[in-house]
């Protein structure tokens, strides 16, 4: 089995983000199969059609579609902003889908996991993301779904996941995702 790259985009910006620390648990937690890496976003231009469409991209659109096509596939994690995608990671996404024909996320594929303080756990910004995942036809793991809610009592002073329950919760979800990561992938070379 080669080893799998999976860009990871964190929808905060924050420096104290549960969900970058939950970026860094799922890394933590993968199985060999898969390399996860975190991709910076907070530095993309909002998103200008006409920048593309003029020919004049800005580089860091450039340098950014040309990092997320060398990977294998995608894992989002996200807080929700007014029960839906924060605005930094809908810019990341859209940056990467265009221009039209040459998007970045086509057919690898992706899952999408929510982390808040709130009690549903971010459930609006999961599925508004997965809305815009079927239209980007990244084919995104169905389950286990995660909408992990009550962050502040997650993770401990440094940062780590507190306590065996969410420990074990995330080990079986990257281990769910490295399955559909090898499935998908196998599909798409036929
Ligand atoms: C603009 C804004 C809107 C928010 N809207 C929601 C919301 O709709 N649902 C929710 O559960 N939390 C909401 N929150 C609270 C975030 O879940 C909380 O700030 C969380 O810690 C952000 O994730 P992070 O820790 O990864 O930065 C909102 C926060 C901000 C700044």
């Amino acid at each position: 089995m080669t080893q799998k790259k999976i860009a990871v985009f964190v929808g905060s910006l924050r420096k104290e983000s549960f969900n970058r620390k939950m970026a860094k648990a799922l890394t933590a937690l993968a199985p060999e199969s898969l390399k996860l890496e975190i991709i910076e976003i907070g530095g993309l231009p909002l998103y200008d059609q006409d920048l593309d469409d003029e020919g004049r991209p800005p580089s860091a659109w450039t340098a950014f579609r040309e990092r997320v096509k060398s990977f294998d596939g995608f894992l989002l994690v996200t807080p929700e902003y007014n029960r839906s995608v924060p605005g930094v990671l809908k810019n990341a996404i859209d940056v990467g889908s265009r221009p039209y024909g040459k998007s970045v996320w086509g057919g690898k594929p992706g899952a999408v996991i929510s982390v808040s303080p709130g009690a549903i756990g971010g459930f609006g910004a999961n599925h508004h993301l997965r809305q815009s995942l079927v239209f980007l036809n990244v084919p995104a793991m169905q389950q286990p779904e995660a909408y992990i809610g009550s962050a502040a009592n997650l993770f401990d002073e440094s940062g780590n996941l507190a306590n065996d329950s969410i420990r074990d919760f995330v080990a079986k979800y990257i281990h769910a995702f490295a399955a559909w990561v090898e499935i998908n992938t196998c599909s798409r070379k036929q």
